[in-house]
């Protein structure tokens, strides 16, 4: 198969626009998807990756013209293509580009598409995972990619019931950080889904008294609550900060969550090669 970067180009359908850093999150998502999909190749009999917020598969950076390919083609174009897609997202323009996308670059992949919002769709979105069993074992990639903390605790929750590894960006900082006010008025139920929880106002009060920085209380907060999954918590250090080229601000974090502590050690290859455009030989 082409290489990702061949195959993105201007088809002339819908193509969201993105910043530039995002090619930075592209990249270390690819890694991931690559060792993921390559190394559970033979441990388990079905691999399947599920994309909540999947978008149109190609994006055009802002302000020039290059077009590069989104998180679910780069999955598509892997080595070792996943057995399984589920792509959900909410903007059928988008959705319909992806399926025509999906259709030119991966004919022959099995994919599932499920319009609508990943929270209200996730019966579907659990309908669509192939059931496992003790002779037929299932592992699953989702890459959890929204623009703010729109995702709720309880659609993780109910993924949680298989057997998942969620590579997910916490924008702690572009959204939360940015809303702080509304986000903490008492009748705002945001943070609370964000988190599957409400106990988090109440230490909020006490650690801010300490000086705590709220994007790091709610990225920690979010392990917490992946760890009463039974994820492995990761230290703050492992999520990778990801900043804007033109003002260096920060925008968010990618995490990754797996209750297998051999996935941490591929997210940590991740890091050292995706940050220092050294290349990584699979
Ligand atoms: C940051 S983009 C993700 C793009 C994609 N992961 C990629 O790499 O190109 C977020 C996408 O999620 C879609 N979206 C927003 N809210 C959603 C929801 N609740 N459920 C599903 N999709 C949603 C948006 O329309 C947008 O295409």
């Amino acid at each position: 198969m082409a290489e990702p970067s061949e195959i993105a180009v201007d088809d002339g359908l819908p193509c969201a626009e993105v910043g530039a850093w995002a090619e930075l999150k592209y990249r270390l998502f690819v890694l991931y998807a690559s060792l993921f999909s390559k190394g559970m190749k033979y441990k388990w009999d079905e691999r399947v990756y599920i994309d909540l917020y999947a978008g149109a598969g190609f994006s055009r950076v802002r302000g020039t013209t290059k077009i590069i390919a989104g998180s679910p083609i780069l999955a598509l174009t892997v080595d070792d293509p996943f057995d399984k897609y589920i792509f959900c997202e909410q903007d059928p323009q988008l959705l319909s580009a992806l399926r025509e996308r999906t259709a030119r670059i991966a004919p022959a992949s099995n994919v599932a598409y499920i319009p609508g919002d990943c929270n209200s769709r996730i019966d579907d979105i659990l309908a669509q995972i192939p059931p496992a069993s003790r002779e037929h074992t299932v592992l699953g990639l989702c890459f959890v990619d929204p623009f703010g903390i729109g995702i709720k605790f309880d659609t993780l929750r109910r993924l949680s019931t298989r057997y998942l590894d969620f590579l997910c960006l916490l924008a702690v900082y572009m959204d939360a950080n940015r809303n702080y006010a509304r986000y903490l008025s008492e009748d705002s139920r945001k943070v609370d889904e964000f988190l599957g929880s409400a106990d988090w106002r109440q230490k909020w009060t006490s650690v801010q008294a300490q000086g705590a920085y709220f994007p790091k209380f709610l990225a920690e907060e979010f392990a917490a609550s992946m760890k009463s999954l039974e994820y492995i918590p990761p230290p703050l250090y492992t999520m990778k900060e990801v900043r804007s080229d033109e003002k260096n601000l920060r925008l968010y974090y990618l995490a990754l969550f797996s209750r297998d502590e051999r996935a941490y050690e591929f997210w940590t290859q991740v890091l050292k090669y995706g940050t220092d455009q050294r290349s990584l030989e699979f």
